[in-house]
């Protein structure tokens, strides 16, 4: 990446490691831009998590399709946000340091892009250096009913270290509306993150059971 590499006062190369925890978001076009929308809103109340965000232009369609947010709403959560065709962006360089990156939702197009190697979208180039440097790669892959090549490229992204973790919603939980089951696979993502969150308590094992009726229950 361009740019000079910055310096002390004894000329020897800064190797400060940053305060913020730097974590890069991509929201694609699959069905489900709220979940990556409801990531930087609670991410947003973080005050070490710094985000920088990449949308495609299918993501941007996806926004006003299905959710009362602008585009600009959305950038305007994030800490930075990028051109997805800028592929000389800061967070297109291993060297720029992060904790991570999340891609929610992802389509198949660019699950495959990034299965392939095929790095010609910042979303995918950031991608692809998030696992080369061994950092965490959540993936909210989405897309139903699956095929096999689906379900080949899931594997060999599971196989290259990304975190296969499709929005899929749990009853267990009771959710009363869309909020709550949005939140939960969002919680799912910071557990995973090992970021702390207040959206969902930690599951303390069956309390209540209730009868089937059959002998002995
Ligand atoms: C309303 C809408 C919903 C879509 N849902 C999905 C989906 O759930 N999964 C998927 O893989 N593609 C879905 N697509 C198609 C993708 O947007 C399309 O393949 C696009 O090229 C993905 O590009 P991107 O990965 O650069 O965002 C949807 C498109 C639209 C308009």
């Amino acid at each position: 990446m361009g740019g000079a590499v910055p310096e002390d006062s004894r000329g020897s190369v800064s190797q400060e490691v940053p305060a913020l925890k730097r974590l890069v978001v991509g929201i694609t076009g699959a069905t489900g831009s709220i979940y990556g929308i409801r990531l930087l809103e609670i991410l947003r109340g973080h005050a070490e998590v710094q985000t920088h965000l990449v949308i495609s232009a299918p993501g941007k369609r996806t926004i006003v399709e299905e959710t009362a947010y602008t585009v600009r709403d959305v950038e305007a959560l994030a800490a930075h946000h990028y051109d997805i065709r800028d592929i000389g962006a800061s967070i297109a360089s291993g060297s720029f340091r992060t904790v991570g990156m999340v891609i929610a939702p992802c389509s198949i197009k660019t699950a495959g892009a990034i299965a392939s190697c095929h790095t010609d979208s910042l979303i995918a180039r950031a991608a692809d250096v998030t696992l080369k440097e061994g950092r965490p790669l959540i993936m909210l892959v989405r897309e139903t009913p699956l095929h096999v090549g689906h379900l080949k490229c899931m594997l060999a992204l599971a196989e290259m270290g990304a975190v296969m973790l499709p929005p899929m919603p749990a009853f267990y939980n009771r959710p009363k509306d869309l909020d709550d089951i949005v939140n939960h696979t969002v919680a799912r993502v910071l557990d995973r993150l090992d970021l702390p969150q207040t959206l969902v308590a930690e599951w303390q094992g069956t309390t209540r059971r209730v009868s089937t009726g059959e002998p002995g229950d």
